[in-house]
């Protein structure tokens, strides 16, 4: 399948009334220009969840959730990007178009969901037969009960080389079936003869995984004695991806309407213990490290998520691995914790040593990311000595250069500092800061500085206003699209050194070419962007009550402001040039005019 055309998301916004459509799954109450609510996102008592009907997107003072219909549904429906998008195009009786050729993903054949399905069911019943009474022996001895067993759909696979074959039929009669299986990793073919086939389960406990929505996508089989290898699970697979799958997920889900919590365990059999003592929020990576994606997906479920590891050098050195993949994805609302159980332990035997409610505490007690970042890189040098403390400095370096988040990088740097004895001024040269990154790499900007004589140096205050009118202009054509209708040049925009302008360009050319844009379809445009949060905030800011009405005229001297900045660095740019290599024709007719201009402005 193709992608999903732009134009087509930016009609389902344009015609869905987001107010119609969070209303009908959290009743809303009209508050002022707004709608509020208690917000879906986080438990809390008074609304702090906000509906603009005019921006047609909402916004949690409390937990910073925020987005467009598109967003809602996948927060709270918890459907990915293109499921969202059917959700809504079906309520409106639309089919989604699709692009051609843009996608080359292999085609999923529904038929292995199926198979699949069927497979789960057959060795769960092998439970209730007199081969599967070991299992269900082995499950009973280790404390498993039937209904959780159930509910995990546990089972067991005969000690047989062809079990498949005797539940789907002769494959000699359906070679598609056949396959199928080995497309789905449940048969083998032989080495030498590819035409005979074998199960790869065997004489195993059987763990269904399933994917978000409930369908078996693979199996995780353990042997009941000492064999090898103790847990053998199914490949990749069209259906299923490990390093983007979480055991336990769909099961935590259906157990809990609001995750605000999910705890990320190593095993199946941790997840089902858990679970068993009615921690049910607990999810497993299978057999991998956690990686970026599964983070991303469970940030998606759940703002706070508990990575539980054992006690030992092991266990620390998955959780740095963890850091790596999680100081990336922080931001308001986020938290990471790392929480470490006693050596020899795992999440299975520590709940059934000690409970229920002492390994909620444990689990209350994790500590926060930056604590242990900070403690664990303090322990490796010797904070009394100064060269100790520089050390320190060095060996935080490559993890704060993970903190995407401004807010988490100035805390972080902030506790860095105080831990290190540095002052915050001296840490940041040290560890050379973004603006210094940005003044040594331009070289127009080193340039200039250097160039004493420029009329036109700009003095800090001039900058600063301009970047306020950057800031403002963008503002407003997020909050009040149309505002952009006006602003009818705007390609010198991109002439201008700065970010900020090829920001505001593209949000004119995308307003003039969908003049009736709300906010959040707006928004939409940068869903993926790693400016999205910092664009959402800059949507929602409320602006002063005595400011108000006059945004026509404020977005005019924005880009008034702008203009005349672009002519000067037009200006600076030539007279530099007929300094050193000389001007054209055009150009000495470009300069005398800008001159000209500018004169004008400045009497
Ligand atoms: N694992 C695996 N292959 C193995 C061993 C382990 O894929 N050969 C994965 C499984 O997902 C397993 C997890 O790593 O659940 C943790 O392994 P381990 O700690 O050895 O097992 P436990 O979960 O403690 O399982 P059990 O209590 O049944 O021994
Ligand atoms: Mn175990």
């Amino acid at each position: 399948m193709g992608l999903i055309p732009q134009h087509f998301i930016q009609d389902l916004l344009n015609r869905i009334d987001i107010v119609d459509l969070i209303d009908s799954r959290v009743p809303l109450k009209k508050a002022g220009a707004n709608y509020k609510a208690c917000c879906p996102f986080h438990g809390e008592k008074t609304p702090s969840f906000n509906v603009s009907q005019t921006k047609q997107f909402y916004h949690c003072f409390g937990c910073g959730m925020n987005g467009n219909a598109i967003s809602f549904l996948m927060e709270y429906d918890r459907l990915e990007f293109p499921d969202a998008v059917e959700e809504l195009a079906s309520s409106l009786g639309l089919e989604v178009p699709r692009e051609e050729g843009h996608d080359n993903r292999p085609k999923i054949d529904n038929s292995l969901y199926d198979l699949m399905a069927k497979t789960a069911n057959f060795y769960q019943q092998q439970l209730r037969t007199s081969n599967g009474q070991k299992a269900v022996n082995y499950l009973k001895n280790r404390g498993l009960s039937g209904e959780i067993a159930k509910q995990f759909g546990l089972g067991y696979v005969p000690d047989a080389w062809d079990s498949l074959e005797k539940l789907f039929g002769n494959f000699s009669n359906n070679p598609k079936l056949k396959q199928q299986l080995i497309d789905c990793g449940m048969l083998i073919q032989k080495e030498g003869d590819s035409s005979r086939v074998y199960d790869r389960f065997r004489d195993r406990i059987m763990f269904p995984i399933k994917d978000k929505r409930g369908r078996v996508i693979a199996f995780g089989g353990r042997v009941m004695g000492d064999g090898e290898p103790k847990y053998l699970n199914s490949p990749e697979t069209p259906i299923f991806h490990k390093s983007n799958e979480l055991y336990g997920l769909y099961q935590a889900r259906q157990a809990n309407r609001n995750l605000s919590r999910i705890l990320i365990v190593e095993g199946y059999m941790d997840v089902v213990a858990l679970a068993q003592f009615g921690i049910t929020n607990a999810v497993a990576t299978l057999g991998t490290a956690t990686t970026a994606s599964h983070l991303q997906q469970l940030f998606r479920t759940s703002r706070e998520l508990v990575l539980c590891f054992d006690g030992d050098k092991a266990g620390r050195a998955a959780a740095l691995k963890a850091l790596e993949h999680g100081l990336p994805q922080l931001r308001e609302g986020r938290e990471i914790k790392l929480m470490f159980l006693p050596d020899g332990e795992d999440p299975d035997s520590m709940v059934r040593k000690v409970g229920q409610e002492q390994f909620n505490q444990l689990v209350q007690a994790a500590q926060p990311i930056f604590d242990f970042l900070l403690k664990f890189l303090s322990d490796q040098v010797d904070l009394e000595s100064v060269s100790g403390r520089g050390q320190l400095v060095h060996l935080a370096k490559p993890y704060l250069e993970k903190i995407t988040d401004p807010i988490y990088l100035e805390l972080f740097s902030q506790a860095l500092a105080q831990t290190s004895g540095l002052d915050s001024d001296k840490l940041e040269s040290l560890l050379g800061s973004p603006q210094q990154v940005a003044t040594t790499t331009n070289k127009s900007a080193a340039n200039q500085s250097q160039n004493a004589t420029n009329p036109h140096q700009k003095t800090a205050s001039g900058r600063k206003k301009i970047n306020k009118s950057i800031q403002l202009a963008i503002t407003l054509l997020l909050q009040s699209p149309k505002l952009g209708l006006a602003v009818e040049q705007f390609d010198w925009l991109l002439s201008l050194e700065q970010a900020g302008p090829k920001i505001l360009h593209r949000l004119l050319e995308i307003i003039h070419k969908n003049p009736t844009l709300s906010s959040g379809a707006l928004l939409e445009f940068w869903r993926d962007d790693k400016l999205y949060q910092r664009l959402a905030e800059l949507a929602i800011t409320e602006r002063e009550e005595r400011i108000r009405g006059n945004e026509a005229q404020e977005i005019a001297d924005c880009f008034k402001a702008l203009l005349q900045e672009a002519r000067t660095q037009r200006l600076d740019h030539l007279q530099q040039k007929s300094s050193q290599e000389g001007l054209s024709a055009a150009e000495k007719a470009e300069f005398q005019q800008l001159l000209l201009l500018s004169k004008r402005q400045n009497n």
